[in-house]
């Protein structure tokens, strides 16, 4: 992954593979006239006319004496959303390593510089790690010339849009990283490398002989089967002027077969992606310090793989977790909630103003919500508001699903404290939920069941194909 470079010019020109001019859709006649000349104009007529439609449309126009010149058009009443997806266009543009950025109608706000360059650069995201034919080129240099905004603003603001857009691209990488190559201890040593050396944060790795002394019962009931030790990575991060404390875990299985309840060939086959929550949790974190956010932060990532063998977990086994609250394992592929129950009694112990967890916990929330839109679940309809608000800002939907009481019987087992399935065929992103409710006490939480958006199938605007990153740009938004 490599983010691109982008600096600010209000004046000249400056070398570049491609001149990408963003112009207002109703002023596109000047605008293109005065970039290409009216004779070039008139060759490309009817394909300009196609530009005012009433949404964001790009067309690429080669000249034979200059560099190509990118056309992309915002409709009148943009939005946000249309600013991301012509970044999204602009970042995706093959093969162009410098290019400059102009701006037809000084519409473009400080906020917008933020949305755009942001946009540029997750659109520009590839992983090309393992094509032998292909190598990760170098960062695309864009060179913003853009009138009539303040040099301080602007650097300010592609400082965030970049920092937003390196987490959400290193949590990309994550989860698309080989399951056999980021195993927990991989990925904790990438955690580290990361955060070493950022003021004021501090990285903690736990092993195998910390995990047993701290009694993380579920965690290591998951780890069981599988010959990779687990780890535990907690962040600890305070900004100067913090005004509240905030605990972060995150679902970091590395790979989930499901355990002796065995998944399909369908079912298996992503399961890579069973570490997202813990990437994005991390992520952010590293980012919020490395842009000295004004908070506090403590971030668990609990790191397993769900394999099954000889000496894993069995269906009817009863784990002890942290707190000392048991629970019978009926299933072994609900093993997200094992390791949370651990990662939620550890973030309970720091004493924070809020808990927020980031789990691909569910396939019924895929079933419910779709691959994006993500569930949100918690104790405290407050700050699931907010969590939705910041979400919104930064296009990561999330919707609200209730824990209503009634339904505490559904976890109910007959010989612990709780079992970690639900009711068959039942309200299953709910009975996740109403076990991890039991281990966060009277502090308030949200639980992001990331399932469906942790990863894309297709490219789509600045999604790409494979792991999202979906959550990092949420946290940060929040916690900024
Ligand atoms: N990691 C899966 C959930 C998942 C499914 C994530 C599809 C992304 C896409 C989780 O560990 C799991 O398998 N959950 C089970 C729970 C069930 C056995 C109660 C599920 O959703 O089927
Ligand atoms: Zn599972
Ligand atoms: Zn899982």
């Amino acid at each position: 992954m490599r983010v691109p470079s982008v600096s600010y010019i209000t004046d000249g020109g400056s070398p570049s593979d491609v001149r990408v001019v963003l112009i207002d859709e109703d002023l596109i006649d000047e605008a293109v006239v005065s970039e290409l000349g009216s004779a070039v104009c008139s060759t490309y007529f009817s394909k300009i006319n196609e530009l005012t439609s009433g949404k964001v449309n790009s067309v690429l126009i080669h000249l034979a004496e200059a560099s190509p010149v990118f056309i992309v058009t915002l409709p009148s009443g943009r939005r946000s959303s249309d600013l991301r997806e012509a970044g999204a266009l602009i970042g995706n543009l093959k093969n162009v390593s410098r290019l400059s950025l102009r701006q037809e109608s000084n519409a473009l706000r400080v906020s917008d510089i933020e949305v755009l360059v942001n946009a540029i650069a997750l659109g520009s995201y590839e992983f090309n790690v393992y094509r032998s034919e292909q190598e990760d080129g170098e960062a695309k240099e864009v060179v913003l010339q853009i009138e009539g905004l303040d040099q301080r603003e602007v650097e300010e603001a592609v400082a965030r849009g970049l920092n937003s857009a390196w987490a959400t691209c290193f949590a990309r990488d994550l989860v698309n990283e080989p399951p056999s190559r980021l195993t927990p201890e991989v990925f904790a040593q990438r955690i580290s490398d990361e955060a070493n050396g950022v003021s004021n944060l501090v990285v903690e790795v736990w092993d195998r002989r910390r995990i047993e002394d701290e009694r993380l019962g579920g965690l290591l009931g998951v780890a069981a089967g599988s010959v990779q030790d687990p780890r535990v990575v907690k962040l600890s991060y305070k900004g100067e002027g913090s005004a509240r404390k905030v605990a972060l875990v995150g679902k970091g299985i590395t790979f989930d077969s499901g355990g002796l309840n065995i998944k399909t060939f369908e079912g298996m086959k992503t399961m890579k992606t069973d570490m997202a929550g813990a990437a994005a949790v991390m992520a952010s974190t590293i980012a919020l310090a490395k842009a000295k956010a004004p908070v506090e932060i403590v971030a668990f990532a609990m790191l397993t793989e769900n394999m099954p063998s000889g000496s894993a977990t069995k269906p009817g086994d009863v784990l002890v977790t942290r707190s000392g609250q048991t629970i019978e394992v009926l299933n072994t592929d609900a093993e997200g909630r094992l390791v949370l129950s651990d990662g939620l009694t550890l973030a309970r112990e720091e004493g924070p103003d809020y808990i927020l967890d980031l789990a691909t916990l569910t396939g019924a929330c895929v079933v419910a919500l779709g691959d994006e839109i993500a569930g949100i679940l918690g104790n405290n309809d407050e700050l699931i508001s907010e969590v939705i608000e910041a979400g919104k800002k930064v296009d990561e939907e999330l919707w609200h699903l209730p824990i209503p009481a009634r339904y505490r019987s559904h976890i109910k087992s007959e010989i612990a404290d709780m079992r970690n399935i639900g009711e068959t065929g039942q309200a299953g992103a709910t009975a996740g939920a109403l076990l991890l409710e039991r281990f966060v006490g009277d502090v308030p939480w949200a639980h992001l069941d990331i399932a469906g958006p942790s990863r894309s199938s297709s490219n789509k605007g600045v999604r790409k194909v494979g792991g999202t990153g979906f959550g990092a740009a949420l946290l940060i938004e929040l916690l900024s």
